[in-house]
């Protein structure tokens, strides 16, 4: 296991230009794989995560042709043709949203086929995704609603209105792929509204798609090809703008980042917490997804209430809200956020665990988490338990405490390959 040390930063100032989106990168491939005709990319998220998705394409008979630099040329032969069966189990490393979406394009091919991960992935739920998949006539089935998943398509699935009971746009995403050539429309109805980037998408390929914010219904009808450059990564950005909110004068701007309204909520907890934060928009990617520039500047923070409403937009950033609240005045209170449990580790209990090593007053729910504070931030050694976004909320945890003190250890954080492969060498500029 790697053993990282970090030091306290003596400042935050700089731009940084965050890799591309990995949710619009995995969405572009699959859809890119399946569309007939040739379709592009540029700017692919170098994440491990989404070099998993290209690979379980191509082993999937999908032509995924990278040619340098984060650009990607796709040819597909249309919805329901363009896969096959693979010759062995597809490996979906640590990705849950490879896992879920590609089940999804699988399930409305004639084809079988195995999806299997690392110990990680085999302990997260995949009944959300296998029972809607069935009812549109795929079979499938999961090892006690795990994986490893078995999915036997079908290359006329049924059109099926589905009521969610868990908000997740993973789930979302792997029924409306199954639904590009399905029998009649596929509904989809959400508890919550989550990220919409393959409706975005789908849509910029002329898809029949109306959308309300909680249901989204889909007719099939024939799909164009699409150009795509994606936007900078707002879940990777967000490990800076918090660590630049976290004190008075620190500063960073964060160049090109998806500015999605399903992703945008470590803006809006960030603002409410009392840091600035200034919104460039640009011009769309695309005409597909917002984006533009980010600059977030300290303040001195108080606590907030985070919502179940909330939580969805920002779901991914929960881990460095919470170390950002330890400097906060007051309580900071995350509720409604028990998905967190079944994320690449336990969150809830992985930030709790952490934040008590640092010193910090917090008390464990089963959906969430109170944090008191502020904090002054001892050193210590953190694990990464196995998840790119604990490894790098310790990082900027560790860039918190005092520089004077000794360095935090971090154990096993060359995890944040998963979706950032140069994390720390962005987080050294900015605070060098
Ligand atoms: C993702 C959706 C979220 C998020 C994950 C990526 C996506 O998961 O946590 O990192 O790309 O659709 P859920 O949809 O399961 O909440």
């Amino acid at each position: 296991m790697t053993e990282t040390r970090l030091n306290g930063a003596a400042t935050v100032d700089g731009a940084v230009r965050v890799p591309g989106d990995k949710s619009i990168s995995h969405r572009a491939l699959i859809l890119g794989a399946l569309i007939r005709g040739r379709s592009y990319i540029g700017n692919l998220s170098p994440a491990a995560d989404v070099a998993a998705t290209a690979q379980v394409l191509r082993d999937c008979g999908g032509s995924v042709r990278p040619f340098g630099d984060g650009r990607v040329s796709l040819d597909g032969a249309g919805p329901g043709i363009s896969l096959s069966s693979p010759s062995a189990p597809l490996d979906c490393a640590n990705s849950g949203t490879t896992m879920r979406l590609v089940s999804g394009a699988l399930a409305a091919h004639d084809l079988i086929a195995t999806l299997d991960g690392d110990h990680s992935l085999q302990r997260r739920p995949m009944e959300r995704v296998a029972a809607p998949l069935r009812a549109m006539g795929a079979e499938v089935t999961t090892l006690d609603g795990h994986a490893p998943m078995q999915v036997r398509g079908t290359a006329a699935p049924l059109g099926v209105v589905h009521h969610l009971k868990v908000a997740s746009a993973q789930v979302k995403s792997a029924i409306l792929l199954a639904g590009l050539n399905a029998q009649g429309p596929t509904v989809i109805h959400e508890p919550q509204p989550t990220r919409d980037h393959t409706e975005r998408l789908l849509r910029a390929c002329a898809a029949d798609l109306e959308a309300d914010g909680v249901s989204v219904t889909l007719r099939p009808t024939r799909l164009e090809p699409f150009g795509l450059r994606v936007p900078g990564d707002i879940s990777s950005a967000a490990f800076f703008m918090a660590l630049a909110a976290a004190r008075p004068g620190w500063r960073v701007r964060c160049l090109g980042i998806g500015l999605n309204p399903g992703r945008t909520g470590i803006l809006e907890v960030l603002t409410a917490m009392g840091a600035r934060v200034e919104v460039e928009e640009g011009p769309m990617a695309a005409d597909v997804e917002p984006q533009g520039d980010v600059v977030v500047t300290g303040a001195p923070l108080h606590g907030v209430t985070l919502e179940a409403a909330m939580v969805p937009r920002c779901i991914d950033e929960i881990p460095v809200i919470a170390v950002v609240a330890t400097q906060a005045e007051g309580r900071t209170e995350i509720r409604g956020a028990g998905e967190l449990r079944h994320k690449e580790s336990d969150r809830v209990a992985q930030i709790v665990a952490g934040l008590r090593i640092l010193g910090v007053s917090v008390e464990e729910r089963p959906d969430g988490l109170t944090i008191e504070g502020p904090a002054r931030l001892r050193p210590g050694r953190l694990d990464a338990a196995g998840d790119h976004r604990l490894a790098m909320a310790w990082a900027v945890a560790a860039s918190l405490i005092d520089p004077a003190e000794e360095a935090c250890v971090i154990d096993g954080a060359d995890v944040v390959a998963v979706s950032y492969p140069g994390f720390f060498e962005d987080l050294a500029a900015l605070t060098s």
